[in-house]
């Protein structure tokens, strides 16, 4: 597995996205479709995309029963993504139902990856509102070890958790991590954020990318100069 960028592509139509994606002619990047994008368009725009030859990660959060999330990834399966995720927070009986919908009948399937704790969750919500005592550290640590207890690929982190996850779940469990900045941009509403470079050296394999990309001048410099930093 090599590492990579994944430029979150978080807007409100497929004509927006395809139009940005029309400025990075003849390359191919990685691209990330939310829950925005697909209620927005629905499958297709993924058909659409996977078509012109990128990569998907497509972030959807699914937790439900573990039937019904066994179900729906059975039915993304069809949508040929390289990339998908869940919350751990369904127990590890749904994230192996989830594996199970997700495994095509050649044994093939992307890479599933977990969500642990949200990152707009603090402590103190956490403690009053879900009733969950332990740290929030802690608790993003457990829910990585479930995750890969359950077979996952890996989990969806902050660039600065990606270390501690490789040492409890070894150096293969992937960690995608959003929250990366130049050091030179805005933060906009990330607060734990660092830099492509930086990214790397704790050890991401992805790195989610979206303002700091799609809201520049020039978009395709600002890939560029993100995958110089974090691959090289
Ligand atoms: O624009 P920005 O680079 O902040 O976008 C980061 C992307 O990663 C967004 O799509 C955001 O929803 C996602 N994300 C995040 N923090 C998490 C999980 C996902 O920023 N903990």
């Amino acid at each position: 597995m090599g590492r990579d960028v994944i430029i979150a592509c978080d807007f409100a139509s497929g004509e927006e996205t395809l139009a940005f994606l029309d400025r990075f002619t003849g390359k191919k990047p990685f691209v990330k479709i939310g829950m925005e994008l697909f209620y927005a368009e629905g499958p297709q725009i993924v058909r659409q995309i996977k078509a012109r030859g990128h990569k998907i990660f497509l972030d959807l959060k699914l937790h439900d029963i573990p039937n019904t999330v066994k179900k729906a990834m059975a039915v993304l399966s069809h949508l040929d993504v390289d990339m998908c995720n869940l919350h751990a927070a369904g127990t590890k009986a749904m994230m192996e139902a989830a594996l199970e919908g997700l495994t095509r009948p050649d044994g093939t399937r992307p890479l599933l990856i977990a969500v642990t704790q949200l990152t707009s969750t603090d402590e103190q919500r956490m403690k009053d509102e879900l009733l969950i005592s332990a740290s929030l550290p802690e608790t993003v640590m457990h829910y990585a070890e479930n995750a890969k207890a359950a077979g996952l690929d890996g989990v969806v982190c902050s660039p600065l958790e990606a270390a501690i996850v490789k040492e409890r779940c070894g150096k293969e469990f992937v960690t995608v991590t959003p929250g990366v900045r130049f050091a030179d941009s805005a933060k906009d509403d990330q607060s734990r954020i660092t830099t492509p470079e930086k990214a790397r050296e704790i050890g991401s394999d992805y790195i989610v990318v979206g303002r700091p990309i799609t809201q520049a001048e020039d978009p395709v410099a600002a890939y560029e100069r993100c995958l110089k930093g974090f691959v090289g």
